[in-house]
């Protein structure tokens, strides 16, 4: 993961600096430096180490967290993933030696959680903090099967696979703020994270950056489409779409300068960009799209959590 995190040389960013003003700073926003985990104590057990876990996992292993101290609770991880972690982290052991977890990172999907979550209480101690990213598991569901348990909802995106995630966690009444702390240092393996107290929060968040990057994909497949249906020939297109989309998402990644900034910043007056912004910012264009796609989306985070 962390090879993958830093795939932009030196020599682009100097390029892209020299061409194009994105404001004062080129600097990651996302999570420049997330903090090493040598420090961490206790041990942190993963339950599913699957996509996401899996990712979660090795931003951990790669921020210094020493891979003895961890243990996956997975009926059949990955062959690759046991390659890249290596044999220090312990697999599935039996349960009465997990003592001391500070961590319980419930991973699983939603669907198998009513039959995963019950059998984990008993490794839930009072210095335990479980931080649940199962997508519509509610906190009274956690809080019903961690009796006692201080629980964190976190709602994380697929950009974590590569560091570049943004996550939203919201803590029960029993997370201490040393806990809270333990849990933005794990999250912050995956990248950015936010925090919210409101759990009512998550099916917004789930309908903006949880399910978001489909959107913007959704984008570069119509632009592809749309330069094809201007005559160009579809292949190019479709790179011409993909190089764009990417380009200027890692340029606003990049940049402290506002999207509506960076946006203007390449709109000259009358231009040809200006001639298409008129269409997609019209009153029937891009916002009360997304509005209604977002809705939608937080109508059925809603549904899905019952
Ligand atoms: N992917 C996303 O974009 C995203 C975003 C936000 C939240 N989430 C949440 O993240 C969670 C994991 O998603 P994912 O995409 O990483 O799913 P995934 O790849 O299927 O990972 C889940 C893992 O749990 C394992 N598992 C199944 N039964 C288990 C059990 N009884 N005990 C322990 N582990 C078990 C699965 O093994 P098998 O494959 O062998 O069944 C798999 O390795 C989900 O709850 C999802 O809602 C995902």
């Amino acid at each position: 993961m962390s090879g993958q995190k830093h795939f932009v040389s030196d020599v682009a960013e100097v390029r892209v600096a020299a061409t194009i003003n994105v404001g004062p700073s080129m600097t990651s926003k996302a999570n420049p430096h997330p903090e090493s985990l040598r420090d961490v104590a206790g041990t942190v057990v993963l339950v599913g180490a699957g996509n996401m876990g899996g990712a979660m996992l090795e931003g951990w292993l790669g921020l210094g967290l020493s891979p003895a101290q961890v243990v996956i609770l997975d009926p059949k991880p990955s062959d690759a993933l046991l390659v890249r972690i290596g044999p220090e982290v312990r697999c599935n052991p039996p349960r009465e030696t997990l003592t001391n977890v500070a961590a319980l990172i419930l991973a699983v999907k939603p669907q198998v959680a009513p039959d995963v979550v019950p059998g984990l209480a008993p490794l839930a101690g009072p210095g335990t903090v479980a931080v649940s990213i199962m997508a519509g598991k509610t906190i009274a569901f956690l809080e019903g099967n961690l009796p006692g348990a201080a629980i964190v909802r976190a709602m994380p995106n697929t950009p974590a696979s590569i560091g570049r995630g943004i996550t939203v966690a919201v803590p029960n009444g029993r997370v201490t703020p040393q806990q809270r702390t333990l849990t933005t240092r794990l999250l912050a393996a995956c990248g950015q994270v936010e925090w919210a107290d409101d759990e009512a929060l998550i099916d917004a968040v789930t309908a903006v950056s949880g399910s978001g990057p489909a959107y913007v994909f959704l984008m570069a497949e119509s632009l592809a489409r749309a330069g094809a249906a201007a005559g160009l020939p579809a292949d190019l297109a479709a790179r011409l779409a993909r190089a764009t989309v990417a380009g200027a998402g890692e340029l606003l990644h990049r940049s402290d300068l506002e999207a509506a900034t960076l946006r203007q910043n390449v709109t000259s007056p009358a231009g040809t960009t200006a001639a298409a912004l008129e269409v997609l910012m019209a009153a029937d264009g891009l916002d009360p799209l997304l509005k209604k796609a977002v809705a939608a989306a937080v109508r059925r985070s809603r549904e899905l959590a019952g």
